[in-house]
């Protein structure tokens, strides 16, 4: 037999694109990013690079967290993450508004600055402007060797490898994991956590690789759907809480390489303008992967099922059967806590933007005008 196999498609290891090739790298990822940072007892998060004392983390009174683009998506997730596990209030801005709003920044703010690159103009920018008011900064980020990861006080390296395609996949998931490692150990040091609930959340963040992979073995459904919303020129996400920051990351991934139109609205918003634009047959995912808001999504599920929309919904296998009443289809992610359900939830979108950029024709690793960093401001 002749098997054509050139360098490149070597690099791609098999698959087609490095997009597809890292969206399926995720579990490795994710068990690279968590290796070394929990204890062999599965009880407690060690993070030794930190040079954060325990001193300095129980004075902390404010966390901000700064990025772009996608890592900023990460950034509303890890703020759900510390303010529910360490109680700390958190801010979140992307950084090219960040220095422009006089932020309020003391000593005892920390500041956590997201980049998968390391490189990018504004990112570095905001990191300055923390450390001009002596707050400490902390670097979640792909590239030890950054611009970035120097400057910071304190660096979290995710341990995702290069990420080649344009749109960020795997650099995200790893930036969650990055999140709610810090986010217990933080738990851990203020003791906002009881040891049983931090073991509990381990051992759920040690099943997500195995998780994700039974996840990737089917992207037989998504597929589809993809190329049935490929025909489509405006589409919306919708989700309450931590499901809204999923459907913001879900609907950017979209837009960056299938060009199709997209907005993520929080699901109880809709009413007060969005609704207008929903006609018959435009399609709306929905995300419902929260328990303690699920019935006040479905209503909202409701609101646009009522004006025709075609809906697709992401919710665990549970639901499926009553979500059916008022969506098209559903698709189920694996169950695990609340907290945790984003390391899931986002992987059916970025498959999803994956085949729509496919089926449309696209570069689909190099979409038109977007870089994969962004040195200018
Ligand atoms: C560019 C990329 C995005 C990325 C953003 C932030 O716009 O196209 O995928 O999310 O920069 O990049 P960073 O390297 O700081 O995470």
């Amino acid at each position: 037999i002749h098997v054509d196999w050139d360098a490149v498609t070597a690099e791609k290891g098999g698959f087609e694109h490095f997009m597809l090739k890292e969206i399926h790298e995720q579990p490795k990822a994710y068990r690279d990013t968590m290796r070394g940072r929990i204890d062999e007892s599965g009880k407690k998060v060690v993070l030794p690079e930190l040079k954060l004392t325990p001193e300095q983390i129980k004075s902390i009174n404010k966390v901000q967290i700064v990025a772009c683009g996608t890592a900023y998506h990460a950034g509303l997730v890890g703020r759900n993450a510390i303010e529910s596990l360490v109680r700390i209030p958190v801010e979140t801005d992307v950084a090219s508004e960040y220095r422009y709003r006089s932020p309020i920044v003391t000593p005892d703010t920390l500041v956590i600055v997201v980049s998968q690159s390391g490189e990018t103009a504004d990112t570095l920018a905001a990191l300055r402007e923390a450390q001009s008011h002596g707050a400490h900064v902390l670097a979640i980020t792909n590239v030890v060797g950054s611009s970035i990861a120097r400057d910071a006080d304190d660096v979290i390296a995710t341990l995702a490898g290069p990420e080649i395609a344009v749109a960020s996949t795997k650099a995200y998931t790893s930036q969650l994991i990055a999140f709610y490692l810090l986010s217990l150990y933080l738990a851990e040091v203020r003791g906002t956590q009881t040891p049983e609930q931090i073991t509990q959340i381990i051992a759920a963040m040690q099943a997500l690789p195995e998780q994700l992979d039974s996840m990737l073995a089917k992207p037989e459904a998504i597929k589809a759907y993809a190329e049935q919303i490929s025909k489509h020129e405006h589409l919306f996400f919708i989700g309450r809480g931590i499901d809204f920051a999923v459907a913001q990351e879900g609907s950017l991934k979209l837009k960056e390489i299938s060009y199709i139109h997209s907005e993520a609205y929080a699901a109880g918003e809709l009413k007060h303008g969005t609704l207008a634009l929903i006609e018959d047959g435009i399609p709306v995912i929905a995300l419902a992967t929260q328990e303690d808001v699920l019935e006040k999504t479905v209503s909202n599920i409701k609101e646009v099922s009522a004006r025709g929309a075609d809906i697709m919904a992401i919710t665990h296998e549970e639901h499926v059967v009553s979500l059916l009443k008022s969506v098209n289809q559903a698709f189920a992610i694996p169950k695990t806590l609340p907290l945790l359900t984003p390391a899931l939830s986002v992987v059916p979108l970025q498959l999803l933007s994956y085949y729509a950029s496919l089926a449309r024709g696209n570069d689909v690793d190099k979409p038109r005008n977007l870089a994969k960093s962004v040195t200018v401001e």
